[in-house]
């Protein structure tokens, strides 16, 4: 059995001892430690009450990412889902409800994907890496009229609209939707919710949907709103499938890249040492934006996949069984001694392991996005830094509020004084 200090253990049908998971999130990475003790899968039970498992360790991670008989489709796969056993306000719902290539299975995941990951390639993303730098050059300009003593709230000011402009870019969202956009992604990813938070929540999410899909339906352009609104037509996907694709690129797009940056931006200030080395360029960036990504990964765990068989894993001698719920901590996994030694929970940029991290997933559903985050992330330090040198928190790091989650990792504000400007 297992008990921890902070969270009562739960006891439930299966009569064996979970783990409660922190709704709250107060402390994520204290709790992968505690997970993490209990071997490379512990029995959890998720915010809303839910029994699965959380797979902590990176290799047990990478196999079962790959394996054949894991799936994210709850309608075929989750049986205390297919049975109405998950109650119909269970306030996490909305991460197995929708239909997108995020919880799809086997050949509908790849005509799901294959759109997202086309619009979102290397080499378009690239392409946009000038317009990115000149959003983020235009982001710091308004920040400069603050005055370089005052506290701004960089979250909301520059780690937020930096992704929020990029990804609508690509998504061709009109400038009037941005804020709207803005406003209901974040309180999708907060795991205390009551239901009818979240029930709100949801509807604001699909109103706003369908004002972006008639406005593209009136203005059609060169961008993957556009094809996916023309998929649709031409009966390659359905109407679900089309709003809640938008629920995905929005979400994945807007939520996680902020949080990448948020944190990168503590280190670097926090260990000025190490900022030095990537302003000088003796740390390559992607260097550090990969050691940023491992530490402290954005999307700290996600929910959920499902066991289609009994899945037996040699190598740890677990069974999962069929349906089974599980989910990855993508956070645990970065901070995994066995891969970055004694020193995994510490930020260090000259790590040789910086690489090692599952922060963008693994196998079938590796995100889409990684590239224009990467690039997003990069343009973001570099400017940021050279512009404000001297940047500095108004608050000792551990007085930030982390946001109430166990799948987002991010602080609810990021306070700093700018400083003057280079
Ligand atoms: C630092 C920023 C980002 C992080 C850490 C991140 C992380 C992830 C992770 C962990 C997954 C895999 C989920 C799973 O376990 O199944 C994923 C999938 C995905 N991401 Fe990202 N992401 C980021 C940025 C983005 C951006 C900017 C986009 C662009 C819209 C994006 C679009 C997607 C999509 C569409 C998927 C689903 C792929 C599939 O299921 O086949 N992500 N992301």
């Amino acid at each position: 059995s297992m008990t921890t200090p902070n969270t009562p253990a739960t006891p439930t049908a299966s009569d064996r001892w979970h783990y409660l998971l922190d709704a709250t999130g107060r402390d994520l990475h204290a709790e992968a430690k505690a997970l993490r003790q209990a071997g490379p899968a512990a029995r959890v039970i998720l915010p809303g009450g839910i029994p699965a498992w959380s797979v902590t360790d990176p290799g047990l991670i990478r196999r079962l990412l790959t394996h054949p008989l894991i799936s994210k489709d709850a309608y075929q796969h989750w049986p205390a889902y297919y049975r109405n056993e998950i109650p119909a306000d269970w306030p996490l719902r909305i991460w197995v409800d929708v239909r997108n290539a995020l919880t799809a299975y086997g050949e509908e995941h790849l005509r799901l994907r294959r759109p997202l990951a086309s619009a979102f390639s290397p080499r378009r993303v690239r392409a946009l890496a000038p317009q990115i730098s000149a959003i983020t050059s235009t982001l710091l300009d308004e920040l400069s009229i603050t005055g370089s003593d005052e506290e701004v709230d960089l979250r909301a000011r520059f780690a937020w609209r930096l992704p929020l402009q990029s990804v609508n870019l690509i998504l061709g969202v009109p400038d009037e939707l941005h804020d709207e956009a803005r406003d209901v992604v974040a309180p999708l990813f907060i795991t205390t919710a009551s239901p009818q938070e979240g029930q709100a929540v949801i509807e604001r999410l699909y109103e706003l949907i369908a004002k972006l899909i008639g406005y593209k339906r009136r203005n059609p352009a060169d961008d993957i709103t556009s094809k996916l609104i023309a998929a649709c037509d031409a009966g390659e996907i359905n109407e679900q499938e089309l709003a809640d694709s938008f629920v995905l690129l929005i979400g994945a797009g807007h939520e996680t890249t902020v949080n990448a940056i948020d944190h990168a931006v503590v280190n670097l200030i926090t260990h000025p040492e190490q900022l030095k080395l990537a302003m000088s360029g003796t740390v390559p960036w992607s260097q550090v934006v990969d050691e940023c990504l491992r530490h402290q990964a954005p999307v700290a765990t996600v929910i959920l996949r499902f066991a289609v068989q009994d899945v037996h894993d040699a190598d740890t001698g677990i069974t999962f069984a069929r349906g089974d719920a599980l989910a990855v901590n993508y956070g645990a996994a970065g901070r995994a001694p066995d891969v970055h030694g004694d020193t995994a929970d510490q930020f260090d940029i000259t790590r040789t392991t910086t690489r090692e991290h599952l922060a963008f997933g693994h196998g079938a559903h590796l995100c889409v996005g990684a590239e224009i985050a990467r690039i997003e992330i990069r343009t973001a330090l570099e400017q940021l830094f050279t512009r404000f040198p001297g940047v500095r928190l108004t608050v000792d790091p551990d007085q930030l509020e982390p946001l109430p989650s166990i799948i987002t990792n991010g602080h609810t504000r990021l306070p700093v004084v700018l400083g003057p400007a280079a």
